[in-house]
C-alpha cells in the first residue's frame, strides 16, 4: 500500500472538497439515520392512535411529508458527497495523467528503448484508471462506511444494546463471505480482462497487416486464432457471471438471518415486556427500525471486500506509475548556458555502447566539423552511422570520450538550445497524421511560416510538385484517413521539414536512399546552395551522393577506417576506392541493361 502515499499530495491539494466530501458524507448519513429511526416511532403513533379515524389521514399524511423531507435532505447531501468526492478523483486523474505525461516527454531514448508502447499507454490509462477508484468510489465508500457504521450501530444501541448485539452476529460471517467471493470474483475478470485485451490486440493487428495476411493466404489461420481466444473469453466470462450470481443471494440470505433474529428476539421481548438495564421498552416500531437498519448496514458491508480489491489494484497500479514517475531522465537539460554551435563541433574518442549492452558499437571515433563543411560518413549497413547521428541530437550520450563545442562537452550547454539550432532527418521516417503543411511546421517554435516558406522548402527538396499534384495541396492529410505517400515522398518532405528549422547544423542520415539518383542530384544541388550558412553531415550509401563532401569518414563495425576528401581516399586505394570502383560497375550495368 506503500505506493499509494505517492498519491497523497493530491489530496492535500484537493483538501477543500476532500473536507467538504467528508461533511457532506456524515450529513446525509445523519438524514439517512434518522428515516429509520423517525418510521419507527411512526409505526408506534399509529398503534396507540388505530381507534381514533378521524385523526388517521392528517396523521399520515404528516408523517409522509416529513420522511419525504428527510429522504430529500438525505438524497441531496448524497448528491453533493459525490460532487466533491468524484470529482475530485476526476481532478486527480487529470493532474496523475499530465504529470506521466510530462514525465514521458521528459524521459530519455534508452527509456523508451526499455519500454513497449503499449506498457506506456497501460500506465497512462488504466494504470490511471484504477487509481481512480481508489481516490474516487474507493475513498467516498470507505468514508461512508465508517460514518454510517458508526451512525446506525449507534442508534441501534441507543435502543436496545441486548438486540444489536444479536443481529450483528452474522455480518462478520458475511464480511468474510463476501470478502471470499469477491476475490474470486476479481481474480476471474483479471482473467477476462487479460484474455479481452489480448483479443483486441489480435484484431488490432489483423486489421493493420492485412494486406500481408491476404498476401500470404493467412486468413483462415487468424480467423481460427482469433475464435480461439473469443472462446476463451466466453468461457471465463461464464464462470464470472456464475460467481456473480451467487453473490446477491448471499447477501439477501443474510439480512434475512439478522432480520429473522430482530424479529424473533425483538418479538420475545416485547411479548415479555421485558427491560434490562437502561434499556427503553422493546415497541413493534423498534422491531421495525432495526430490520432497516440491518438492511442499511448490510450493503456498505458487503462493499468492504470490493473496496480491499479496488485499494489493493490501485496500490498495484500506482506502483507501476512510480516506477516510471520516479525515474530520472538521463540525459537533462540542467544548463542554460547558449550553444555557440557556429564554432563547430568535435567528437573526441567517442566510444558508444547502447544502454543495457555491452558492446560498443562505436570506438573511438574523432572527427570535426564547422561551419559551411559538410562531413559525408559512410559505410556498411550496421557499421555505426545512425548511432554517430543519434549521438548528435543527444540521444545519448558518449559512454567514454565526448562531443564537444569550444572545448566544452555537450552536457555544459542548454540541451533545448543546443536542439533548437539542429536539424535532423531520421534514417526512418516519421509523419504525423496530420496536413502536410502542420507536418512541415512541425519543428518551428511558432508555426508562423508564410506558404512561401513553405514552398521554397519543399522546392528545395524536391517535393514541391508532388504536393501541388494534390487536391488539397499542403493542406492534404496524412496517414490512414489520408494520403499514403511513397517512401521518396516521405523522404523529401521529412527534409524539407528539417530545413525550415533553419538549422546551424543539418544532419541527412541516409535520408535519399528512397529517391533516384537524378532527384538525389537536384537536392544536393539545391542544399549545397546554401551550405555555407550551417553544418551538414550527410549519411549515404551512395558515393555519388558525397563525392563533393569536405571530408568523408569511411565507418566499419563502428571504427574510422579511412577519412579524407573524395580525391584523397580514391588515390589511398582502400576500402572507399574499392567501394567506388563496386558502384561504377554496378552504375554501369544497369546503364547497358537500360540501354538494351
Ligand atoms: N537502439 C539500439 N539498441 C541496441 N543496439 C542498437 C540500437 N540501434 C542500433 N544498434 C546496433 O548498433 C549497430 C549500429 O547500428 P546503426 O543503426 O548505427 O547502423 P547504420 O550504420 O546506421 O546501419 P544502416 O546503414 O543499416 O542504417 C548495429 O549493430 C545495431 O544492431
Ligand atoms: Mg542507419
Amino acid at each position: 500500500m506503500k505506493s499509494l502515499r505517492y498519491i497523497n499530495k493530491y489530496f492535500v491539494k484537493y483538501k477543500w472538497r476532500f473536507l467538504f466530501g467528508i461533511l457532506f458524507t456524515v450529513v446525509s448519513n445523519y438524514f439517512g439515520v434518522q428515516m429509520p429511526a423517525f418510521f419507527s416511532s411512526a409505526i408506534d403513533q399509529f398503534q396507540e392512535q388505530i381507534n381514533q379515524p378521524t385523526n388517521y389521514l392528517w396523521l399520515a399524511l404528516e408523517l409522509g411529508a416529513i420522511y419525504m423531507g428527510f429522504s430529500l435532505l438525505k438524497g441531496f447531501f448524497l448528491f453533493l458527497m459525490r460532487q466533491t468526492i468524484i470529482v475530485m478523483s476526476r481532478y486527480i486523474e487529470f493532474d496523475l495523467k499530465k504529470e506521466i505525461y510530462g514525465q514521458y516527454q521528459a524521459l530519455d531514448q534508452s527509456f523508451y528503448k526499455q519500454n513497449a508502447t503499449g506498457d506506456l499507454m497501460n500506465r497512462i490509462s488504466e494504470d490511471v484508471g484504477l487509481v481512480r477508484m481508489y481516490t474516487g468510489p474507493g475513498m467516498m465508500y470507505t468514508i461512508n462506511l465508517a460514518v454510517g457504521f458508526i451512525l446506525i450501530v449507534g442508534k441501534m444501541i441507543s435502543i436496545s444494546p441486548s438486540l444489536t448485539l444479536f443481529v450483528l452476529l452474522p455480518l462478520p460471517i458475511m464480511s468474510i463471505l463476501i470478502y471470499k467471493v469477491s476475490s474470486t470474483m476479481n481474480k476471474m475478470s483479471l482473467e477476462v480482462q487479460k484474455e479481452q485485451s489480448y483479443l483486441s490486440t489480435l484484431a488490432q493487428e489483423s486489421f493493420a497487416g492485412i494486406r500481408i495476411i491476404k498476401a500470404y493466404q493467412r486468413e483462415e489461420q487468424i480467423t481460427e486464432k482469433v475464435s480461439e481466444s473469443a472462446e476463451r473469453y466466453k468461457k471465463q466470462s461464464m464462470r464470472l457471471v456464475l460467481v456473480n450470481a451467487f453473490f446477491s443471494p448471499t447477501i439477501v440470505f443474510l439480512i434475512g438471518l439478522s432480520s429473522m433474529i430482530a424479529i424473533y428476539y425483538g418479538g420475545l421481548l416485547i411479548i415479555e415486556n421485558k427491560t434490562t438495564v437502561g434499556e427503553k421498552k422493546m415497541t413493534v416500531g423498534g422491531i421495525v427500525a432495526f430490520i432497516m437498519y440491518v438492511t442499511n448496514l448490510t450493503w456498505p458491508f458487503a462493499s468492504l471486500g470490493w473496496i480491499s480489491s479496488i485499494i489493493q489494484r490501485a496500490a498495484a497500479s500506482q506502483q507501476r506509475i512510480n516506477e516510471f514517475l520516479l525515474r530520472k531522465p538521463q540525459i537533462e537539460d540542467l544548463s542554460n548556458v547558449p550553444c555557440p554551435l557556429e564554432n563547430g563541433l568535435q567528437f573526441d574518442n567517442v566510444s558508444f555502447a547502447y544502454p543495457g549492452s555491452d558492446t560498443s558499437v562505436l570506438q573511438n571515433i574523432s572527427f570535426e566539423i564547422h561551419r559551411g563543411q559538410t562531413l559525408a560518413i559512410i559505410g556498411a549497413t550496421g557499421s555505426g552511422k545512425s548511432t554517430i547521428c543519434s549521438l548528435l541530437a543527444r540521444h545519448f550520450d558518449p559512454t567514454t570520450g565526448q562531443i564537444s563545442i569550444d572545448s566544452k562537452a555537450l552536457p555544459y550547454y542548454s540541451l533545448q538550445n543546443y536542439r533548437h539550432k539542429i536539424g535532423l532527418v531520421p534514417q526512418d521516417v516519421f509523419l504525423f497524421s496530420d496536413t502536410i503543411a502542420d507536418n512541415l511546421k512541425f519543428g518551428v517554435e511558432h508555426k508562423e511560416l508564410s506558404t512561401e516558406e513553405l514552398e521554397a522548402a519543399c522546392k528545395k527538396a524536391h517535393v514541391l510538385h508532388n504536393i501541388q499534384d494534390f487536391q488539397d495541396g499542403f493542406q492534404t492529410i496524412l496517414g490512414e484517413r489520408g494520403v499514403n505517400l511513397s517512401g521518396g515522398q516521405k523522404q523529401r518532405i521529412s527534409i524539407a521539414r528539417a530545413l525550415l528549422r533553419k538549422p546551424e547544423l543539418l544532419i541527412l542520415d541516409d535520408c535519399l536512399s528512397a529517391v533516384d539518383t537524378e532527384t538525389e542530384e537536384i537536392i544536393l544541388d539545391e542544399l549545397q546552395k546554401e551550405a555555407a550558412t550551417r553544418a551538414t553531415i550527410i549519411v549515404s550509401h551512395r558515393i555519388s551522393s558525397i563525392r563533393n563532401a569536405t571530408n568523408i569518414i569511411v565507418l566499419d563495425q563502428g571504427r574510422i577506417i579511412e577519412s579524407g576528401t573524395h580525391e584523397a581516399l580514391l588515390s589511398q586505394k582502400g576500402a572507399y576506392s574499392d567501394m567506388y570502383q563496386f558502384q561504377l560497375e554496378q552504375e554501369k550495368d544497369a546503364q547497358t541493361k537500360k540501354e538494351d
